[in-house]
């Protein structure tokens, strides 16, 4: 049986990284993982609760009570599929928030190494070449320039129907990687063994082809 890798795409908000890794993961056959849909999911249940990221106690009581699920690209929550609740832009303002919180990253980083445990696997976040799977063959920092992840992102805001002005898009981005760069569990940071792709002036399928490349170059194959 051939080998099936373990590759990690880490980079800040807007980079292009679930549309690369979904596209990365189908041309190799092997499994996705969206590890910021499970923050989301976290995000999406305080709300629902109405808990405050800084009430301490009543996020570890959330955990206790909430089982999070990410499974063939959709993202359960107690059960109920909310893949399409946890894109609102209420949910994205507070996203960051719950992240920082040390309790909330041990609670899904373990259950993300599970996911990544058996390899054929390409996993997205911020922490997933540093600290989730350090061992991952393949790591990928994917970057842009904060103009065009903000010129992407504001696209996907319309496409949803949601009008916001590239001012409001491009401060959004900036203080979620500021807040992710910061923190001091788990921060957004380039893993000393990534590959920096720096996707501004390139189209997702050019970074999909560099990636899969690499892939294929460390199997020692010429195709998947
Ligand atoms: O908006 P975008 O797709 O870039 O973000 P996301 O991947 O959905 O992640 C949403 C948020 O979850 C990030 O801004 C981080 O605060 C947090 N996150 C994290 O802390 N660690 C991860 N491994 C993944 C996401």
């Amino acid at each position: 049986m051939t080998k099936r890798l373990t590759i990690t795409i880490d980079g800040p908000a807007g980079a292009g990284k679930s549309t690369v890794a979904r596209c990365v993961a189908e041309r190799l056959g092997y499994t996705y993982v969206d590890t910021g849909a499970m923050y989301r999911a976290v995000a999406l249940q305080a709300v629902r609760m109405g808990i405050s990221p800084q009430d301490e106690e009543g996020m570890s009581r959330l955990l206790e009570e909430t089982s999070i699920v990410y499974r063939s690209g959709r993202t359960l929550l107690n059960g109920e599929d909310v893949s399409e609740a946890i894109r609102t832009p209420q949910v994205t303002a507070l996203v960051s928030e719950v992240a920082c919180i040390p309790l909330v990253r041990a609670f899904l980083v373990e259950c993300q190494r599970q996911m990544g445990a058996e390899g054929g696997v390409v996993m997205d976040g911020r922490d997933v070449g540093t600290v989730i799977l350090p061992e991952a063959e393949l790591k990928i920092f994917l970057t842009a320039s904060l103009a065009e992840r903000a010129r992407r992102r504001q696209l996907e805001w319309q496409e949803k129907g949601v009008e916001a002005s590239r001012e409001e898009v491009e401060q959004e981005i900036r203080a979620r990687d500021k807040m992710d760069r910061e923190r001091e569990v788990g921060p957004l940071r380039i893993a000393d063994d990534a590959i920096i792709i720096d996707s501004t002036e390139l189209d997702v399928d050019e970074v999909v082809d560099q990636i899969v490349q690499l892939a294929l170059a460390i199997k020692g194959e010429d195709t998947p």
